[in-house]
């Protein structure tokens, strides 16, 4: 068996899997995020330890699997967020969160000072999201806690860390903090020496399936573990996701539907060049790399249309009523800028919209509407891989995206690709898994883990005549961002 834990931004889920990739038990605790300032996100990192110790409790408590009969844990986790350290290893303050947006000013001063070198080493722009514009925060900002810190990680390494006593970052998470020489896998001291940092703050790095210890004492005691169990690095969640959608080679692409979208795909080496106008990070299979688009509000939009038209439905009604409407809602299209954009956009200003509105519009219409302005979003991703030369004609759908079949076949017809859906599909979670078992020797390689883990289910294909129909109409989606972009300006 191997365990997977995914440390996501409201829960922490964790997996036990067998040898041919069955799921024996799972569990899962959630913890606050706190807002105490418009744009502020943050979270008490020792929430995770204790929601993480509480899971694995609850599973171990499932299953009849010995503790001894467990060849490795590894970890997932949200990407970006800023945990900062004293000389005992102990948070200075709450992590400051991926979704966090307080750091405008500090990206805007970043790009002025370093810019074009910022996205000639990390090959990202700086936004907001990242870690780097956060520590520039607190020392701006909290210079006393500043003065004190002697380290900083990101949140599955600093869980790491409480459960093994050693630190380490791996470099699919280390690419998104905006301090990596991404080609050359190495902390860039141009960088680091450019803001005040230290380059004795960023941590020994390590490949996801490295081991980085065992498990200490009294975290095997709590859990049900057995003292000294292998755990390994892990990666960031979406290379995570990639992994246990079996991303490890060019000729697949992921789509990830959750609260945000993303649009990701293998990478053999680091030559291909966006300009940072997509994400392009580190793997968690070495020496790879991936480039990823990202959809700020995809299923967040779905969600914020439920709660706010349609409070009584449950999902499932709203979306049944939806394979009733015809492909084009009716002429209505809708944006999905609810909280800004980031890929084709990287706009924290611009807001969504609907338009073409016509009094015969039903609530299902609108709920059309809202599904395929999610994919046109997401179809901006692919457009921009595909005019960079890559091949995008087979797509893996994950995510609540995938748990409905209307949905799977608007992404056929708006990808114009053939989508597939897994069976038993796990997210990022099933990525950790895989990564412990290739780091164990249970398995050579996360490809070989892959063929025997990911079982590939039903395949939705285009139909070339909804394809063109979607073209026409995901052109004017494209001008909507321009017209629109000056109402909140
Ligand atoms: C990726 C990103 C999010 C987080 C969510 O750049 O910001 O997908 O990783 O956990």
């Amino acid at each position: 068996y191997v365990i997977g834990i995914d440390l996501g931004t409201s829960a922490v889920k964790t997996i036990l899997v067998n040898e041919t990739g069955d799921i024996c038990a799972e569990a899962s605790k959630s913890f606050p995020l706190f807002h105490e300032k418009a744009g502020w996100s943050e979270q008490n990192p020792d929430d995770w330890v204790t929601g993480t110790i509480g899971a694995l409790q609850d599973m171990m408590a499932l299953t009849k699997a010995s503790p001894e009969d467990i060849a490795g844990i590894s970890y997932s986790g949200q990407m970006h967020g800023l945990v900062l350290l004293d000389q005992e290893h102990q948070p200075l303050r709450n992590a400051i969160l991926w979704n966090d947006t307080r750091t405008t000013k500090q990206c805007e001063e970043m790009t002025a000072a370093l810019g074009e070198d910022l996205l000639r080493i990390t090959r990202n722009r700086v936004l907001e999201g990242f870690t780097l514009p956060k520590i520039r925060w607190v020392q701006q900002n909290e210079p006393e806690i500043f003065e004190k810190a002697s380290l900083f990680l990101l949140p599955k390494d600093y869980l790491r860390l409480k459960m093994t006593g050693d630190v380490h970052m791996d470099y699919s998470d280390a690419a998104g903090t905006l301090l990596l020489d991404v080609a050359k896998k190495e902390w860039s001291s141009t960088i680091c020496e450019a803001f005040d940092i230290p380059l004795s703050f960023c941590p020994p790095l390590a490949d996801s399936t490295d081991q980085t210890g065992t498990l200490l004492p009294d975290v095997a005691a709590k859990t049900g573990l057995g003292e000294g169990t292998p755990v390994f690095a892990g990666g960031a969640d979406n290379a995570c996701g990639a992994i246990g959608a079996g991303i490890l080679t060019s000729g697949k692409t992921m789509c990830s539907i959750g609260t945000s979208g993303v649009i990701l795909a293998h990478e053999e080496d680091a030559s291909r060049d966006f300009e940072g106008k997509v994400h392009f990070f580190n793997h968690g299979k070495k020496n790879a790399f991936y480039t990823m688009g990202v959809t700020l509000s995809a299923g967040h939009s779905l969600q914020w249309f439920k709660e706010t038209f349609a409070e009584n439905e449950s999902f499932d009604q709203l979306l049944a009523e939806v394979g009733d409407i015809p492909p084009g809602a009716g002429g209505l299209l809708y944006t999905p800028y609810l909280v800004g954009e980031r890929t084709p956009h990287p706009d924290s200003v611009i807001r969504a919209s609907f338009i073409g509105m016509d009094s015969a519009h039903t609530r299902a219409h609108f709920a059309r509407a809202v599904m395929e302005g999610i994919t046109f979003s997401l179809q901006e991703s692919i457009n921009l891989f595909r005019n960079e030369g890559k091949t995008v004609d087979t797509v893996i759908s994950i995510g609540g995206g995938a748990k409905n079949d209307v949905w799977l076949q608007m992404q056929a017809d708006i990808f114009h690709a053939k989508v597939v859906k897994l069976q038993n599909e796990q997210g990022p979670a099933m990525g950790a898994a895989m990564i412990a078992a290739a780091g164990s020797g249970l398995f050579h390689s996360l490809e070989e883990c892959a063929a025997v883990f990911i079982k590939e289910g039903t395949v939705f294909m285009p139909n070339e005549e909804r394809v063109e129909q979607y073209k026409s109409l995901f052109s004017i989606y494209q001008t909507v961002y321009d017209q629109t972009k000056s109402i909140n300006e």
